[in-house]
């Protein structure tokens, strides 16, 4: 049998189990769907979301795609968000990562692979913000597991920042944010983030996503950098610039700036 015909068939033999079971499945499942969750995974064969979490048809919202990298730029993935939360009220958003990640790995490498190295982009910025840490794992498979936990929880803190979920926990403290990462040689799902629903909690994740730094804007190569120095404005000296400076105090008191005497 060709393999396409193969998926045709085995759809037609779960619809009739479905039905042998339960004679109203489908007809109760596409009245409406209130789903509990949304699911955000990797677009990998080997995590397929339903499989893995035990839920049925109804149950969970989901949205994949090459290493689970959320983005508030993605338009698909802020869409698929804000319908989850605004229209279907989801309790939970989980991001799910997998140890043994193609994307990942990727982005931990300095090869070329055309245009997956724009998405990936923000996975590179997780290893760099890392580093400190990550050269103290002792070796290669260590530093990837790591990375695959670290970029879970930051596109956890992504989520966090976007106005949906802002907009959702002014109001009533939901959804809660979570993060899995699932381990392919053992079937098993592992809990690395829970119930981030507030600010306070993101804030917290996000100093355990920068491990070794506290959070706040991204340190370069894992070191934290001095603010720049802005520079003063030389507008020379002597009578120009007194002008000149008159009318720049004259112009701000105008708009109701208040000045040091
Ligand atoms: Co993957």
């Amino acid at each position: 049998m060709e393999d396409y015909r193969r998926i045709l068939q085995h759809n037609r033999e779960w619809a009739a189990a479905m039905v042998a079971t339960d004679p109203e499945y489908f007809k109760k499942r596409a009245a409406k769907q209130e789903p509990t969750f949304l699911y955000i995974g990797c677009a990998d064969s080997r995590v397929p979301a339903n499989v893995v979490t035990g839920t049925e048809p109804g149950e969970m919202f989901v949205h994949r795609n090459i290493a689970n990298v959320v983005l508030p730029s993605d338009l698909n993935a802020m869409c698929v968000l804000q319908y989850a939360v605004e229209v279907l009220d989801v309790k939970h958003v989980i991001v799910t990562g997998h140890y043994g990640c193609g994307g990942v790995k990727a982005a931990m490498g300095s090869g070329s692979h055309g245009l997956v190295d724009h998405w990936l982009q923000p996975i590179r910025n997780v290893v760099r913000w890392n580093q400190e840490e990550l050269e103290q794992l002792p070796d290669e498979q260590s530093k990837f597991n790591r990375v695959v936990e670290l970029n879970v929880l930051e596109q956890i803190y992504h989520l966090s920042e976007t106005p949906i979920i802002q907009n959702a926990w002014a109001k009533g403290g939901r959804p809660h944010l979570h993060g899995f990462v699932y381990d392919m040689h053992t079937g098993l799902l592992r809990e690395i983030a829970t119930d981030v629903n507030s600010q306070k909690a993101a804030d917290e994740l996000a100093t355990r996503r920068l491990s070794g730094v506290p959070a706040g804007p991204p340190p370069v190569a894992g070191k934290l950098q001095p603010p720049p120095q802005t520079p003063a404005i030389d507008v020379g000296s002597g009578e120009l610039a007194d002008a000149i400076a008159k009318r720049v105090l004259d112009r701000l008191a105008a708009v109701g700036v208040p000045m040091k005497k």
